[in-house]
């Protein structure tokens, strides 16, 4: 029998496989599905700041964009429902979810004001949220702003929104920086309690029927990982947050291999999505067959063994594949992967 109980930024889990935002926690009940199928803990979907300004107009964000915008996730795309929509809606959800599973569940939120960040993050603590999330969804549209400035809006959130609450705080990243493992260092050293990647990020279509610019989810695919992998490997021990893995997971291995690769904990969505919350069993279920198959009884037996050492030890770094593999792709456009 293996034991897959594990920790995430000092909180207890029975495992590591963590339900990252989706429409899945909309609703209670589907919070205690997401709990019986067995994941190791819930990250809600993110409050975004604006429902704030649209509740005032009785909408949220998600309702006042349905379904029908987003035609890949047409089915998986539930609108959240109007007892739940807006700020209060969501803090009542996550109040009723802390008691209803005894999980942990963390808050996400997608703040705009710096009073958005602060004001939501401590009303969320006190909701009963194990930890904060901070989905720092932001895209620089205006090409004048520099790298650094986005890099920076990073740190000043979190370290405002860590001035405010005493629960772990994670930060989602997105994969898009010009040196992800810089920002990951700098939020590190900030007192992140997790890190979170890589976010996804909905970028739009173009319909030409309607010759219009249409929003476009869609779900994705293992080969996706990769990216998240790579980055999870070569900070695994360089930083003293917790490791989220986020994006790709579709099988059992896909779980495996980011652990492999240094991951604390392992995110799905979209599997959970294309095959229903029950899916996490059968995720857990083939971990666990894996570890048997390999002998290993613990998850930090394995968890950072294919990581990438330090790069002080060049050998040992060259061995390790990474960027055996990055050069290869570099010089010929071929990896071999
Ligand atoms: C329909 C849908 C809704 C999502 N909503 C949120 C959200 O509210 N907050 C958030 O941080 N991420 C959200 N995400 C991103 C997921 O949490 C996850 O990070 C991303 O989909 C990558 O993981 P996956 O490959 O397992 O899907 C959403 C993703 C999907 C597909």
């Amino acid at each position: 029998m293996v034991d897959l109980s594990t920790e995430y930024m000092g909180l207890a889990l029975r495992n590591p496989l963590v339900a990252s935002p989706s429409p899945l926690s909309h609703t209670l009940d589907g919070i205690r599905r997401l709990a019986e199928g067995g994941v190791g803990a819930i990250v809600m979907f993110s409050l975004f700041e604006e429902q704030l300004r649209e509740q005032a107009e009785r909408t949220s964000r998600l309702v006042d964009e349905p379904a029908e915008s987003f035609p890949e996730a047409l089915d998986y795309f539930p609108s959240v429902v109007e007892e739940y929509a807006g700020p209060q809606g969501y803090l009542n959800l996550l109040e009723r979810a802390v008691s209803a599973v005894d999980i942990p569940v963390i808050a996400s939120l997608n703040g705009i004001s710096p009073e958005g960040w602060t004001d939501y993050a401590r009303a969320m603590q006190d909701a009963g949220a194990a930890a904060i999330e901070l989905n720092i969804y932001y895209i620089p549209a205006d090409p004048g702003i520099s790298g650094p400035d986005v890099e920076q809006r990073h740190v000043d959130v979190f370290e405002r929104v860590r001035a405010v609450v005493t629960v772990p705080v994670a930060v989602k990243l997105k994969p898009y920086f010009s040196s992800p493992g810089a920002i990951a260092l700098r939020l590190d050293e900030a007192g992140a309690d997790g890190l979170v990647l890589f976010n996804r990020f909905i970028y739009p279509d173009i319909d030409l029927q309607r010759l219009a610019v249409v929003p476009v989810v869609d779900l994705s695919s293992p080969t996706d990982a990769r990216v998240a992998r790579t980055w999870i490997a070569l900070l695994r021990g360089k930083v003293r947050a917790s490791l989220a893995a986020t994006t790709g997971v579709e099988v059992a291995a896909d779980v495996a291999r980011y652990l492999l690769a240094g991951a604390d904990v392992v995110m799905t969505t979209s599997a959970l999505l294309r095959h229903g919350p029950e899916y996490a069993a059968e995720l857990l279920d083939g971990l666990s067959s894996w570890m048997e198959q390999k002998g290993f009884q613990t998850v930090d037996e394995l968890r950072g063994m294919l990581s990438a050492p330090d790069i002080t030890d060049r050998a040992a770094y060259e061995r390790a594949g990474y960027v055996t593999a990055m050069r290869a792709a570099n010089a010929g456009g071929y990896a071999p992967w």
